[in-house]
Order: structure tokens, then C-alpha cells, then sequence
């Protein structure tokens, strides 16, 4: 089994920790200083990594964690509006479809912050493990944008309107526990135990056999599978409507300006 390199040096493939045996790829955002946003260029490397795990039959597990103490601050603003996406979505839309089309068990570690795409791709995970201090946020409203990743069907489907509209509308900060309420993570731990609990998790998973594990995930997502086709097309129209919109430009220009950049 070959490893590929990474396509972005912020998106790390690592194989293997804590006695996982080989069946456990780790995507992991590198990129600290910019609490791991996601550039175009990481978008890539993130839906190269999972085709790679999709087409290798030793790899039985995918996760997604972040370097540094944080998930990941979710799409790089700058980057954003340097690389508006076409009508295909560019990267950004590239990795969702691989997101969905993704058919082994997808597992994530939250710490730290997860905003945005942050915390939508954790929808499209089977088991989300969070650090009990990790902060989430759906800031797309406040953003001038929509939600994206099937958020708009997958959240209320999760937790009810009321609960995702109090997420999606309010676009304010919520906590792990709120998190766990809303569906959103299976479990929330003290940081130090959370990534152990992780690896157990992968370890069980890893275990089982993996045809009857795929086919149950598949199953368990296929009834979903059209209406989630169906909303990330609208979202995605929306999005790029909304993204060159005032609104949009008034709000990314606000946060490159506080702080005095
Ligand atoms: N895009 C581009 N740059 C980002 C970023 C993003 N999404 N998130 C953080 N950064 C940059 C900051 O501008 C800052 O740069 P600087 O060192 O040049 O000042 C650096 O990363 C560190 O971030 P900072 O804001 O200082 O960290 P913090 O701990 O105070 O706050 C967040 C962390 C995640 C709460 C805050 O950075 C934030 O709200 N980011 C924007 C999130 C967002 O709106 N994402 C888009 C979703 S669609």
C-alpha cells in the first residue's frame, strides 16, 4: 500500500496511530496559523485523500482532525474571494461530492474551534468525537451566505427546525454540549481522553467486516441520499449567488478589518 503525497502541505495523509494497523487514514489540517482554514488547494488534497481511501481496500476508516488544538476555522475567507468557484463549485464542491459519495465509515476529532464547513462536514460523519472546550459555529447568515454541505436538509432532519434554526439563523457560537444535544457529535470528552476514545472507536470499527460495515452505512444512507442531491444543488446556487452579493462582501471586508487588518 502507497501512500500518495499530499497535493496541499496544510492536508496531512498519516496511516496508522495508536496500533490501528494500517486500516485508519487520518486527513489531518495543518495549518495553525490560520486556526487550519481551508484553502482551495486543501479542499483538494482533502477529496484526493478520500478517493485514495475509497479505491484501497486495506483502508477500512477514514477521520478528520486538525493540528494545533483546533478542528478547523472552515473556508478561508481570503482564499474565498480570490478563487470564487464556478458553477461546479470548484474545489470546495469537488470535496462535498467526494464527502457524499465517500463509502467507508468517516469518523471525526473535534477540538478547538469548528466553524462553518467545520462543523457541516461533521453531518456527513458516522461517529464525531468532541473535546469538551470545542466551539462550533454556522456563521453563513451572518456571512452574507447560506449553509452549504446539505446542512440546510441534514440539521433540521438531525435536530428538528427549531433546533437548527436556533444553529443556522442565530449563526451564534455554540458549545459541545449543545453539540451533542443537537446530534451533531456522539461524544464529548475531556480533550486528553478524547482522541483515545477516537482511536477505540476506529479499532472496533477496523475489526468488523468491512463489506457488511460498508453496506449497513450505505443503507442506512440511501434514503436520504436523493433529497441531500437535491438541497446541496440549491445551496450551491444560492452560495455563489450569495457570495459575490453587497451583503456577502460587507461582511468578509468587516472581518479582514477587525484587529486593523
Ligand atoms: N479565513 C481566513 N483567515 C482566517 C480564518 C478564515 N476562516 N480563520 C482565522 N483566520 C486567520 C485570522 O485572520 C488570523 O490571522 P492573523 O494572524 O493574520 O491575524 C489567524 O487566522 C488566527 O485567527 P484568530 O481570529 O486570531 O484566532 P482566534 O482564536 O481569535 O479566533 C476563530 C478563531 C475561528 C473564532 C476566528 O478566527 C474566526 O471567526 N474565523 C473566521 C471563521 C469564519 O467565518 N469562517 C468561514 C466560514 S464559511
Amino acid at each position: 500500500m502507497d501512500l500518495p503525497a499530499s497535493s496541499s502541505p496544510h492536508v496531512r495523509y498519516v496511516i496508522d496511530g495508536a496500533g490501528l494497523d494500517g486500516a485508519v487514514l487520518d486527513l489531518v489540517l495543518d495549518r495553525p496559523e490560520r486556526k487550519n482554514a481551508l484553502s482551495v488547494a486543501m479542499y483538494t488534497a482533502l477529496a484526493e485523500g478520500l478517493a485514495w481511501a475509497s479505491a484501497t481496500p486495506e483502508i477500512r476508516v477514514v477521520r478528520f482532525r486538525g493540528a494545533g488544538g483546533t478542528f478547523t476555522s472552515g473556508n478561508d475567507l481570503q482564499d474565498f474571494l480570490q478563487n470564487i468557484p464556478g458553477e461546479d463549485g470548484g474545489p470546495v464542491g469537488a470535496f462535498l461530492r467526494a464527502l457524499v459519495a465517500f463509502d467507508k465509515p468517516l469518523l471525526a476529532l473535534v477540538e478547538g474551534h469548528a466553524v462553518g464547513i467545520g462543523t457541516t462536514l461533521l453531518l456527513h460523519c458516522d461517529l464525531v468525537v468532541a473535546a469538551t472546550d470545542a466551539k462550533f459555529r454556522l456563521p453563513f447568515v451572518s456571512l452574507g451566505l447560506v449553509p452549504e454541505a446539505g446542512s440546510s436538509l441534514l440539521l433540521p432532519a438531525l435536530c428538528g427546525h427549531r433546533q437548527a434554526a436556533a444553529l443556522l439563523m442565530l449563526a451564534e457560537p455554540f458549545d459541545a454540549a449543545t453539540a451533542q444535544r443537537c446530534g451533531i457529535v456522539n461524544e464529548v470528552l475531556p480533550a486528553e481522553q478524547a482522541a483515545a476514545r477516537l482511536d477505540a472507536m476506529a479499532t472496533t470499527l477496523a475489526g468488523h467486516p468491512p463489506g457488511a460495515l460498508q453496506a449497513t452505512r450505505r443503507l442506512m444512507k440511501a434514503g436520504q441520499a436523493a433529497a441531500l442531491a437535491a438541497a446541496m444543488q440549491d445551496e450551491g446556487a444560492e452560495f455563489l449567488a450569495r457570495l459575490q452579493s453587497p451583503e456577502a462582501m460587507e461582511a468578509f471586508m468587516a472581518f479582514f478589518s477587525r484587529k486593523g487588518r
